[in-house]
């Protein structure tokens, strides 16, 4: 019996025999992306989290299984929401196997000659701006990594926000480079502080100057802060003195609740020092696996050669999926349907505020979030997040620790309160725990 322990794609392939024995994946990986797979006549009901919740309309036996719990967060929400020009689509079919019928469309078949999404969408815009995708990968996540290979090297350090996407950290450490931090306020990263980090910089002691930023700078993850027009501005002003590329990890682009969006640094870059990624994740589907690239300059082709000894490219399959979405939105569907997911988002927003108002008044501050699907919570007494965390667990409610957003992942007084997936009685339910346990802990 062969078992694929690890993950993978390797694991997709849960009953593939070699040898007339069947391989049962134990493991995780994309083999829980059929939570329908039967090994003995009975249905397989993943409850709990996983890419299994991706497929809510998965169904082996003609019932449409569609998962209320835990999972993917956005992805679960993302395909009921999944509109165009208000008409909610709602796959009911059999899963990914209903794409293949797509692909010819009206008789004629629809071969995608070229790999990456750059061919299939060469215009694709967002708010006005035009993006011109000039590579693809499996998702935002995994575009930082090439990026960040052709930059750095061994005992490089990259600029960062004191907190932020903790990707980004687990993407540059093995390479053998550091976070160096950068203080913000509600406007974004600070060019003060921005300032006295690099004009202080020792090369002797503190290894090579940096020459690369990652930031997050609309609704960012894990602050909800957005970056102000004026604040990018002064940071690119700053980067262009000192010769820094700036990585722009931008998914909640279009989920930024004021309105008109505050602009990309891409669109003020005039020396190609920005790099773009977006992603369908928080849009379309996370399950898509489906980001790209802007601009990269002569990065490219570096990147491109990782990806090509890599990833190769994203699925086919996926980018088929997400091209027939947009071709059925069309590119002013896409943006309202971005419009949409914001507005949803923003009275998510609206009920964790105002939930937080009713229970940690006094007990905790917080930043009315700009965009996205956080609530950062500044606990007042606590230092040290991942004992909030753990009680408020014992208790029933998740929330995410401060550490795990910063690069020491030392103790916090932050944590982060996705408000993606509940109800507003939930949410109520879960900052009353959280109120409790801060001040159980304020006692200590
Ligand atoms: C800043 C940031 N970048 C990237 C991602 C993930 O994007 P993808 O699913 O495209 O890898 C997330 C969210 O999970 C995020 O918050």
């Amino acid at each position: 019996m062969i078992r694929p322990e690890g993950t993978g794609v390797g694991s997709l392939y849960p009953q593939l025999s070699s040898d007339g024995e069947v391989i049962r994946s134990e493991a995780t990986g994309l083999g829980s992306l059929y939570p329908q797979l039967s090994s003995d006549g009975e249905m397989i009901r993943p409850e709990g989290t996983g890419v299994g919740s991706l497929y809510p309309q998965l169904s082996s036996d003609g019932e449409v299984i569609r998962p209320e719990g835990t999972g993917l967060g956005a992805c679960t929400l993302n395909f009921p929401v999944m509109e165009s020009e208000g008409e909610v689509i709602r796959p009911e079919g059999t899963g990914l196997g209903s794409l293949y019928p797509q692909l010819s469309s009206d008789g004629e078949v629809i071969r995608p000659e070229a790999t990456g999404l750059g061919s299939l969408y060469p215009q694709l815009s967002s708010d006005g701006e035009v993006i011109r995708p000039e590579a693809t990968g499996l998702g935002a996540c995994t575009l930082n990594f090439p990026v960040c290979d052709a930059i750095l090297d061994e005992g490089d350090s990259v600029l960062t926000e004191e907190f932020t996407y903790a990707c980004v950290f687990n993407t540059i450490i093995p390479i053998g480079a550091k976070s160096s931090s950068v203080k913000s306020d509600c406007d974004g990263m600070l060019p003060s502080s921005l300032e006295t980090v690099l004009s202080s910089w020792d090369e002797q002691t503190d290894g090579r100057c940096p020459r690369l930023m990652y930031c997050c700078p609309s609704a960012a993850n894990p602050t909800g802060i957005t970056w102000s027009l004026a604040r990018k501005q002064e940071i690119y002003k700053i980067a262009r003195t000192y010769g820094i590329l700036i990585l722009e990890d931008d998914p909640y682009f279009l989920i930024q609740f004021a309105k008109p969006r505050v602009p990309s640094f891409l669109s003020l870059d005039t020396d190609g020092r920005v790099i773009r990624l977006d992603t369908f994740t928080k849009l379309l589907s996370a399950g898509a696996r489906l980001g790209y690239m802007s601009r990269p300059t002569d990065l490219l082709e570096r990147i491109t050669r990782h990806m090509v000894t890599t990833t190769c490219h994203p699925g086919n399959l996926s980018q088929i999926f997400i091209l027939k979405v947009l071709q059925h939105m069309d590119h002013d569907g896409f943006i309202k349907h971005g419009k949409k997911v914001a507005d949803f988002y923003k009275q998510r927003a609206q009920t964790a505020v105002r939930v937080a108002e009713k229970y940690l008044t006094g007990l905790a501050e917080w930043e009315v979030p700009h965009g996205g699907m956080f609530l950062w919570i500044h606990m007042l007494g606590v230092q040290d997040s991942s004992k909030v965390v753990a009680m408020a667990m014992e208790r029933g409610a998740i929330f995410t620790d401060g550490a795990f957003f910063t690069s020491a992942q030392k103790p916090s007084e932050y944590i982060r309160m996705s408000f993606s997936l509940n109800s507003e009685e939930e949410l109520d339910k879960a900052v009353n725990i959280l109120a409790t346990v801060i001040r159980e802990e304020q006692q200590l």
